[in-house]
């Protein structure tokens, strides 16, 4: 397929009203939601994705019960863990965005564990978004720049302090679930992003509808204010 996005950022959404919809727990529904995200990393590196960023906990989620709370951070560490052959097998280097500060230790030393392990593949990198809030990051941005005594912020400098900073902005955001939103997500990064949104709960996102969206970002014509 021609034109592929570079860089796909998806808000996978959903998880607790499939899970409602087929009389299972909140937690079966990130379950099921993961099985997916797995399949989409799967799909993004045949298809020649080269940055794929899944946001999998905002720092609001951290307003969910604990019980949610945990079991989300229990399935982040089995997911590490069960896919880091995988990942070291098809190259591909795993990363992170968002605050390290209340990711419980565990998870923590797992995901940190995964970084370094993979930090030599080179075929695409998968980023979490976890704790992560675009407004916090932009301000922890000014922060720095504060600190380090500049007088003048260009776009370059600023955009070297992101915690995106060593990856290129998105070409195509995708969200699930019918929500019309980006609930804090890139807010800064997705200036020209092309956006898709689906009906479809994440666990039900399929491979094939993913080929779909791609189908039609293939067709759409970028023009960064130009003609
Ligand atoms: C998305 O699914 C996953 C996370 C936010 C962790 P939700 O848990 O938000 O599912 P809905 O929106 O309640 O259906
Ligand atoms: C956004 O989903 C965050 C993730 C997908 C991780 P939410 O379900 O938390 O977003 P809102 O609350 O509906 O905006
Ligand atoms: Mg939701």
């Amino acid at each position: 397929m021609k034109d592929i996005p570079n860089h796909v950022a998806i808000i996978m959404d959903g998880n607790g009203r499939w899970a409602k919809k087929n009389g299972l727990t909140r937690l079966e529904g990130h379950k099921a939601g993961a099985r997916s995200a797995k399949n989409i990393v799967t799909a993004s590196r045949e298809k020649g994705v080269k940055y794929l960023t899944l946001y999998a906990f905002s720092y609001e989620n951290w307003k969910r019960p604990k019980t949610e709370i945990i079991g989300l951070f229990h399935l982040l560490e089995t997911y590490c863990k069960k896919e880091l052959s995988e990942m070291m097998e098809k190259g591909i280097e795993f990363n992170l965005i968002g605050e390290w500060g209340k990711i419980p230790p565990k998870t923590k030393k797992i995901l940190k564990e995964t970084i370094r392990k993979t930090e030599n593949n080179n075929k695409m990198r998968l980023i979490l978004a976890i704790n992560y809030s675009s407004r916090r990051e932009i301000l922890n941005t000014v922060n720095i720049l504060i600190k380090s005594g500049v007088k003048r912020v260009t776009e370059k400098g600023f955009i070297r302090r992101l915690f995106t900073y060593d990856m290129p902005d998105p070409d195509l955001i995708i969200r699930t679930s019918g929500e019309l939103r980006l609930s804090n997500f890139l807010l800064w990064q997705a200036a020209y992003a092309e956006f898709a949104f689906t009906e479809t709960l994440w666990p039900d996102f399929t491979g094939d509808e993913y080929l779909e969206i791609l189908q039609n970002f293939a067709e759409r014509n970028r023009r960064y204010g130009g003609i």
